[in-house]
């Protein structure tokens, strides 16, 4: 009920993340997530796959972001070991939410998971009971490959999701 703008009327800015951009993307992993990291954690993926790292800025606020990480592993769809893009943490801040900001990061992520480090296949985790985040991993075209027991710290299960880039 502030006399802010309404967010609608705000330019949203879609670039890749920097390092000084720290404070503002765990600011909006607070407000957005019971998943914390330390600082450490942000900076290294920063820093190794800061190409596929996106954030969304409004003025100079940062209004939300994708971090993904680049492993070899076996593959969730395909066959044999690939070269995975694992979406580790994705959020928005409330008042920005429902106007395609997720689905732009995570398209422009996915691009250059491809692009720039040659992923063949993304996947990520998430809430049994996420219903907005499994909506739009869905929308973007991931299925369920699986689901682990006991997952979060607070017991809850996760699904693994995935697609073929
Ligand atoms: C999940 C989250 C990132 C989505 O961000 P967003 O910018 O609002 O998403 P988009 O506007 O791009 O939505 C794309 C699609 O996702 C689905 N979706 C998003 N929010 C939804 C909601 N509240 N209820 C149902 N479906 C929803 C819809 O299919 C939507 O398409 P539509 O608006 O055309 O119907 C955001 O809600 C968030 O930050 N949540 C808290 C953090 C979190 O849960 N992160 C994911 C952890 S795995």
């Amino acid at each position: 009920m502030g006399n802010a703008p309404p967010a609608a009327l705000e330019e949203v800015v879609i670039r890749r993340a920097a390092p000084d951009d720290i404070d503002g993307i765990i600011s909006v992993n607070i407000e957005c997530l019971p998943e914390h990291y330390p600082i450490r954690f942000w900076l290294e993926h920063i820093e190794r796959y800061g190409d596929a790292f996106y954030v969304a800025e409004v003025g100079s606020r940062i209004i939300a972001y994708v971090m993904p990480r680049v492993e070899f592993g076996f593959a969730k769809l395909g066959t044999g070991m690939r070269r995975l893009g694992h979406i580790v943490s994705i959020a928005v801040r409330r008042a920005f939410r429902r106007r395609g900001i997720a689905t732009v990061l995570m398209t422009a992520s996915m691009e250059s998971l491809k692009n720039e480090y040659g992923v063949q296949e993304v996947y990520l985790e998430v809430r049994v009971s996420n219903e907005p985040a499994i909506n739009l991993y869905k929308k973007l075209g991931f299925t369920i490959v699986e689901r682990i027991r006991n997952y979060y710290l607070d017991g809850e299960d996760a699904y693994v999701m995935a697609k073929e880039l």
